[in-house]
């Protein structure tokens, strides 16, 4: 393994992203790309080519609601991979409601896609994860799983509460197979939606950040893949915090 910082240390690793057209999924395809792993990217647009992937990593189409195509993504990024090394479960829904505005739907989504898509996708990866040298999962979840956030997202607060347990819970569960499972907390990422929102929102947000700045999804992304990779073999069953000034 090349361990530079700017080496191949992900070289040989059979990467798994969801949620890859996203902001912070763009850049863990990316990064693991750069540092010389091979990824399955997936999403649910048929169109994910155009979110300015790397040409190398494999497209896989899903809707993470449908608990068949989370048991598919998994053995079909396996079969294409040769196996799995590193899962990063970061697809999520987001809606902002307050729980008096919440609607059924509201409430089953963030289940469906936050919660238990993630734990299909664990469940159906064991078979292969066993089998790799340093594997790991990435449950990627958010300070509204703990702090029930700032405005509105009573829904995915409670979906990634139930994530930061279920992390710890399967952790335990695949420690004894050498698997490691912990979830990643990132701060808020200087993002398209963070610039949509009123300048008071803003500067509340960025001053949240002890650094006083927001981060970009690129060194999220690197400091997520460095935590999963071998540099990262004691971590597991922890919420990997990085927005600890922000309750
Ligand atoms: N952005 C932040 O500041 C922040 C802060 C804390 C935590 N996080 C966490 O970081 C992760 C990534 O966030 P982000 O800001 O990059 O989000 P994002 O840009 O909204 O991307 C989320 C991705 O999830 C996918 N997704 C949603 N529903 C899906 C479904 N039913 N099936 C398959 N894919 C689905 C979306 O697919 P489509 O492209 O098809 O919509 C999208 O690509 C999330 O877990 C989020 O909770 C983000």
């Amino acid at each position: 393994m090349d361990d530079s910082p700017d080496g191949q240390w992900l070289s040989g690793s059979r990467v798994l992203v969801t949620g890859a057209a996203g902001v912070l999924g763009r850049a863990l395809v990316v990064e693991a790309d750069l540092r010389g792993a091979r990824v399955v990217a997936t999403g649910r647009r048929p169109n994910i080519d155009a979110a300015q992937l790397p040409e190398a990593a494999i497209r896989v189409t899903a809707d993470l609601r449908d608990p068949d195509d989370c048991q598919r993504l998994v053995h079909e990024a396996a079969r294409r991979l040769g196996g799995l090394d590193i899962v990063v479960n970061n697809a999520a829904t987001l809606v902002r409601r307050t729980c008096l505005e919440l609607e059924l739907d509201d409430l089953q989504a963030a289940w469906e896609v936050n919660l238990r898509a993630p734990a299909l996708i664990m469940q159906a990866s064991f078979e292969y994860l066993r089998d790799a040298e340093h594997p790991a999962i990435v449950n990627v979840v958010s300070t509204a799983g703990v702090s029930g956030g700032i405005a509105a997202v009573s829904a995915y607060g409670m979906s990634k509460a139930g994530l930061i347990v279920l992390t710890k819970a399967v952790a335990r569960e695949y420690g004894p197979h050498g698997i490691r499972v912990f979830s990643l907390s990132p701060p808020s990422l200087d993002s398209e939606m963070q610039r949509s929102l009123p300048a008071e929102q803003r500067e509340r947000v960025r001053s949240m950040n002890a650094l006083d700045r927001l981060a970009a999804p690129e060194e999220v992304a690197r400091f997520t893949l460095l935590a999963a990779s071998r540099a990262g073999a004691l971590v597991t069953g922890t919420m990997v915090d990085l927005t600890a000034t922000a309750y």
